[in-house]
């Protein structure tokens, strides 16, 4: 194959924006056959968009795409997937009731005279089936299935169609390890059967081992490539977020105080029969990292009151406490700032004002009434200490950014100056430069003595940010590690049951 041959596949200066929003800047990508290319960018910097466009999902607002240096203009997936062009979707696309074989062929039967082919269908079917390492009778109902085995048929089915691009947009994000070993096995055979691919996901270290070659957005923009000798974990992260690491996460460590928390056997309703011990102390970062479904978020809510503990002990400051509601929580000096901010952080259709200051009005005020030049104070502080952009304190909390919502959140709960923050996904879906003044919040809160505990999906984050951080796997705490024990590796190990190792 000469070099000069144009790329398999092949986008230049495309855009797309949605109403409010430029997804798409202007970015460029290509593809080789038998390439596997990850394109890799925080939440929010357009992949997805990308590549809705490249399966003929939804079309670009401009730019060029070209298939074997020729122009396409696709309207659908179907005039994609006849060019060889597959998304393999994050929601499956599977009828679950049908079988396998029936799946892999649903909608284009192969037949004669009309007749459905059964045997046909079945031999066809195992072949495709083969390919991806399945095993399995083609009769076998496709819902009975594990999701990376549907995941598999999926492919299959693509495969069938004479996919020669596969797109997987964060394939593994719900695989267990052994499906995820699975699917790189099959991936890397692709390869070697002259598929390309376009691979999507936040986990570096799957990155690092299946890339040819890593593509990176911020913003909806190109932000660099790497070539297969240049793929690390640093370069990626700078692209990422376009400064250094240290600068980025810009932390400094805090000689930890006394207890602030301490969490003895404590039992969430979530998962009655497990026992969790922890401890926060002031002036840590301590982060809680795990898959989703971990039982991490409960954690929180259990201190916070939401979910009282059926059991155990927790002791703020050196003091009992049993929250039993979040008002109990509030009382004694914690705060929350949850993971859905829409649905528990804030009250979308009130006022900047009106949101800054509730909690600390809670405990203030006398008697059901609202002291307004308190209330005044409050947020014209927050507005100001959070730096959030907003037109004025009576602007609708609804129209801002989540970046300056957030900041809203966590004003509101600065005001009542905790000892204990928590955090439940504190920079989930906001852009990269309202992350930034978020780290940079916590790093100054705990430079001032608060203990911060917070929960994140973002292995970044984790190794970004904490001290110290427990991981969580159903519902237990599976290891403890310290700042200079954290990596990717020790952290995915524990989070999917595996056993801390000795560093
Ligand atoms: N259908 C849509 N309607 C409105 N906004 C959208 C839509 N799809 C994506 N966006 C926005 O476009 C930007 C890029 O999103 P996306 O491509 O999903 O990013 P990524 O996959 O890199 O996380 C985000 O700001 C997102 O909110
Ligand atoms: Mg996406």
């Amino acid at each position: 194959m000469g070099e000069d041959l144009p790329p398999l596949l092949e986008v230049k200066g495309l855009t797309k924006s949605f109403p409010g929003v430029l997804a798409l800047r202007g970015v460029s990508l290509h593809l080789k056959k038998g390439e596997v290319l990850s394109l890799i960018g925080e939440n929010g910097a357009g992949k997805s968009t990308l590549m809705k466009i490249l399966a003929g999902v939804q079309p670009a607002d401009s730019g060029e795409y070209l298939i074997e240096g020729g122009p396409v203009n696709f309207q659908n997936v179907r005039d994609a997937m006849n060019r060889g062009i597959a998304l393999i979707h994050q929601e499956l696309n599977l009828a679950s009731n049908l079988d396998l074989a029936a799946n892999i062929f649903l909608g284009r039967e192969p037949n004669k005279k009309g007749i459905i082919q059964d045997n046909e269908i079945r031999e066809e079917a195992t072949k495709y089936l083969q390919r991806v390492g399945l095993d399995l009778p083609t009769d076998t109902i496709t819902g009975t299935l594990p999701i990376g085995k549907q995941q598999l048929v999926e492919i299959a089915k693509a495969l069938s169609c004479d996919a020669r691009v596969l797109i997987m947009d964060e394939p593994t994000s719900s695989l267990s390890q052994k499906e995820t070993e699975t699917l790189f096995e099959v991936v890397k055979d692709l390869k070697n059967q002259g598929i390309s691919v376009i691979y999507i996901s936040h986990r570096l270290g799957e990155v690092i081992e299946l890339s040819d070659r890593v593509t990176v957005f911020r913003d909806g923009e190109n932000a660099g490539d790497l070539a297969k000798e240049e793929i690390n974990h640093e370069n990626m992260v700078r692209l990422m977020v376009g400064r250094d690491l240290s600068e980025f996460y810009d932390r400094q460590i805090h000689q930890p105080g006394k207890t602030v928390l301490q969490a003895r056997e404590i039992i969430s309703p979530a998962y009655s029969t497990i026992p969790v011990s922890f401890e926060v102390r002031a002036g840590e970062i301590v982060g809680i990292a795990g898959l989703v479904g971990a039982g991490r978020t409960e954690l929180l809510q259990t201190i916070f009151g939401v979910t009282p503990a059926l059991d155990g002990e927790l002791e703020l400051d050196g003091k009992s406490f049993r929250p039993q509601c979040p008002a109990d929580a509030i009382n004694a000096g914690i705060a929350l700032a949850p993971e859905d901010r829409k649905q528990h952080g804030l009250v979308l259709p009130m006022t900047v004002r009106e949101n800054s200051s509730l909690p600390s009005l809670e405990r203030d005020q006398t008697k059901g009434f609202l002291n307004h030049e308190a209330e005044l104070k409050i947020s014209e502080k927050a507005v100001e200490q959070m730096q959030i952009k907003t037109p004025s304190i009576e602007q609708i909390a609804r129209f801002l950014s989540g970046g300056n919502q957030q900041k809203i959140v966590l004003g509101k709960w600065l005001a009542m100056n905790p000892k204990l923050l928590m955090l439940d996904e504190p920079t989930r879906g906001i852009d990269v430069g309202a992350k930034r003044e978020i780290y940079k919040l916590m790093e100054k809160l705990a430079g001032e003595g608060m203990a911060i505990l917070f929960v994140s999906s973002e292995m970044e984050e984790v190794l970004g940010m904490a001290d110290r951080a427990y991981i969580m796997h159903e519902g237990k705490i599976s290891g403890e590690l310290d700042r200079n024990e954290l990596s990717e590796e020790s952290i995915m190990n524990l989070a999917t049951g595996g056993e801390k190792t000795a560093a």
